[in-house]
């Protein structure tokens, strides 16, 4: 009888499991070696050096590569070096197009290179139809899409924006980080290229930086694969066996993780005290249906306008225990932040302005922690606030 073909969580758990050919591990070995013996003249084995090629490495892209539904994946060493990376297939002085709303470190990434020579660059509000129209008028060589985006949770059409950016000949490029393969397949949507943060939710225990490029296609795999070994940007062993040893609990984590924050989300909602709660799992909000049609779950990151001042939101970070004070997310456990003055610093008053990055802005990635000590924590961080 055939069998079935496995789904995202048995692949995510069982991938690469049992395969050693040395001893039979269960668990993929760790192979630090930086450089592999060759058989003799002209006999080189699987692997010659570390830079280019390592057996963790691979698991790791071929796990995610797999989960992603991607003909494969380079596996670096930050989510910046794995944009990066993708934006080596960008002609000199061709044009990318990026939401307006992207991470903080990828918005000043694009910019350092526009203003180096490399290539040019357009920051739109990717949920506007018109400004979509009017940036793929001007033929842009790649498109980089980010959904939901970081820190305003919109949801941009990613099957919609695929179809009309190969319209005229771009490749489009799709941050996933915010929602992993648990939740978001950008390959499936239309996307070309997938890049991760696997510091976030694929190693989902803050204690790696990495990054992943899954490419649908193999001739551009081909070509990413080469720019990582010919700049050195590949990220290294440990950290891909960590990050794979973090992925196997991704569906789990993300299930919890999940339940959680629509619990935030509705209690932020209700309260007086929010003015606005972005987070695309609430029926009010505006990326709701494209969301239900292109996510299967809204995720574990949320964002919430205090409704006061700046200095309502120093007082509100003030005190927190269950939730750190930190940049990054999507790991194990809860963090808040704000990222006018945090992640998204790197970008000038006037164009957090335009992205709609305001200072009462509080971003939340919504840990394993039990729901009720979560929702205790930010009813007491409401407090001091209630008082004024
Ligand atoms: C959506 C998104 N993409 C990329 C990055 C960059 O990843 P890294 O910090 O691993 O370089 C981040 C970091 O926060 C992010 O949030």
């Amino acid at each position: 009888m055939p069998r079935k073909t496995p789904e995202s969580a048995t692949i995510c758990v069982s991938s690469q499991i049992g395969n050693d050919p040395a001893f039979g591990a269960v668990t993929p070995p760790l192979y630090l070696s930086s450089t592999y013996k060759f058989a003799g003249l002209d006999q080189m084995g699987q692997y010659d050096y570390g830079r280019s090629g390592n057996p963790n490495r691979d698991a790791l892209a071929t796990v995610v590569a797999q989960m992603e539904g991607g003909a494969g994946a380079a596996v670096t060493s930050s989510g910046m070096a794995a944009i990066d990376l993708a934006l080596n297939l960008v002609p000199r002085n061709g044009l990318v197009v990026a939401p307006h709303d992207c991470y903080g470190g990828t918005y000043r990434l694009l910019e350092a290179r526009q203003k180096q020579g490399r290539f040019q660059v357009e920051f739109i509000n990717q949920t506007s139809e018109r400004a979509v129209e009017r940036a793929l008028d001007e033929k842009p060589a790649l498109v980089l899409i980010e959904t939901p985006s970081n820190p305003l949770m919109r949801v941009v059409d990613v099957a919609g924006l695929s179809k009309a950016a190969h319209h005229v000949g771009a490749i489009v490029v799709c941050d996933n980080t915010f929602l992993s393969p648990a939740r978001q397949l950008p390959l499936a949507l239309g996307a070309d290229i997938v890049v991760h943060s696997s510091t976030k939710y694929i190693n989902g225990h803050s204690d790696v930086v990495g990054g992943i490029v899954v490419a649908k296609d193999e001739a551009v795999l081909e070509t990413l694969t080469w720019w990582a070994n010919c700049t050195g940007v590949t990220g290294a062993p440990f950290d891909s066996f960590l990050t794979l040893r973090g992925l196997r609990t991704l569906h789990a984590r993300m299930d919890v993780q999940e339940a959680n924050a629509i619990k935030i989300a509705e209690f932020l909602h209700a309260h007086p005290q929010v003015s606005k709660v972005y987070y695309p799992g609430l029926a009010s909000d505006p990326g709701y249906a494209l969301a239900q049609r292109q996510q299967s779950g809204p995720g574990a990151m949320l964002s919430f306008e205090l409704a006061g001042s700046r200095e309502d939101v120093g007082k509100f970070l003030s005190d927190t225990h269950v939730f750190q004070l930190a940049e990054s997310l999507g790991g194990t456990e809860s963090l808040i932040c704000h990222p006018a003055s945090m992640t998204h610093r790197a970008m000038t008053p006037e164009a957090r302005a335009t992205a709609g990055i305001g200072e009462t802005l509080i971003r939340l990635s919504v840990g394993l922690e039990s729901s009720s000590d979560q929702l205790a924590e930010l009813k007491v961080l409401f407090t001091p606030i209630s008082k004024t």
